[in-house]
């Protein structure tokens, strides 16, 4: 089944670039940065990876990315991962990035767009991987100063696939950012957002409704909601959940408790993702091997998740058809 897995062309619909950041890269860009960490050792880094929620993942996450200082470290970065996730199968990456988190320590969206837009061109040409933007907006922050980037993204606007919403969920619904989601809408930029992850489905309609976004990053929550069940079956919604990550911010317990088979048995068009596999225990395969782990899944309902990743990327129809056709060979 591994060997199936790794084969099987997987597009990484959700992924926040900055939590691919290993802790032996971290070390690399600390000494190369002259940035002091509060580890002693890469052994240590990973020891304080044990997280209760989501708030306590985000302070590591936050600190962690204080090593990315320049382009060629975002370069870096990017790279690192694509070579990872090409090394497990996967055909095509949309990567997240939390272009607030870099600015208020002073680094600018030009060296974040430069280090990745290289790292994007570079994977193409080595890997033949296609790679997507999603420029994330931290809800824990005013929505001014979302509305802000927005707009002082404007030189960047027509490399961006989607904006998305992510950080701190509880007490940050997307209603606080409906306007920034209208001006991203009446730029035609696409739009994706966190919710349900360990917000209420209330926050899942609001994204819909007010936001008008395509898909739903997590999600998992919907299925204390019967009547939000059946809309997300009937608009087709896809849900980008990423099981490993649930189970270490404690959304569930153990992967056995995940609501995975649940989502799929209610018809929801669900996909599978790593979140931030540098910080919960790995990647793509690492996922859907967790999956079959715990689920028992056939080849059929892995070939169905990574279809529906397929079908709903930001990629153009020729490489969607090119996928959905490596797809099929695939067995
Ligand atoms: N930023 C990085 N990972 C995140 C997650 N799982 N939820 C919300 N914001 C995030
Ligand atoms: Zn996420």
């Amino acid at each position: 089944m591994r060997d199936f897995l790794k084969r099987l062309p997987k597009a990484e619909l959700h992924l926040h670039i900055e939590g691919t950041l290993e802790p032996e890269l971290m070390f690399t860009l600390a000494n190369r940065n002259g940035v002091k960490l509060p580890y002693e050792s890469i052994g240590a880094v990973r020891a304080a990876y044990e997280f209760d929620d989501l708030s306590s993942f985000l302070e590591l996450y936050y600190s962690g990315m204080s090593v990315l200082k320049r382009a060629e470290d975002f370069h870096d970065l990017a790279m690192d991962y694509f070579r990872r996730a090409h090394a497990e199968g996967v055909v095509h990456v949309e990567m997240h990035f939390d272009p607030q988190a870099h600015l208020a320590r002073g680094v600018e969206l030009e060296s974040v767009m430069e280090g990745l837009g290289l790292a994007r061109r570079e994977a193409e040409r080595e890997f033949g991987m296609s790679t997507a933007l999603i420029m994330a907006f931290l809800r824990d922050r005013p929505a001014e100063e979302a509305m802000r980037v927005l707009e002082s993204a404007a030189p960047y606007w027509e490399l961006l696939d989607a904006v998305g919403l992510d950080s701190a969920e509880v007490g940050h619904p997307p209603s606080k950012f409906a306007e920034v989601f209208q001006r991203a809408k009446m730029l035609g930029i696409p739009r994706v957002a966190h919710a349900g992850e360990e917000g209420p489905p209330e926050y899942i309609r609001e994204a819909l409704d007010l936001l008008d976004v395509c898909r739903i990053d997590h999600g998992v929550r919907c299925l204390e909601d019967p009547e939000l069940v059946t809309r997300l079956r009937e608009e087709e919604i896809v849900l980008t959940v990423c099981p490993l990550s649930n189970v270490r911010l404690k959304v569930v317990e153990r992967m056995e408790d995940h609501p995975l088979p649940e989502l799929v048995e209610a018809g929801l068009r669900v996909t599978l993702n790593s979140d931030d596999p540098a910080y919960f225990g790995g990647g793509m395969l690492a996922n859907f091997q967790a999956c079959h782990d715990a689920f028992g899944w056939s080849r059929e309902t892995f070939i169905q998740l990574a279809g529906t990743a397929i079908e709903s990327a930001f990629i153009s129809e020729r490489r969607r058809l090119e996928l959905h056709r490596r797809l099929a060979e695939c067995d």
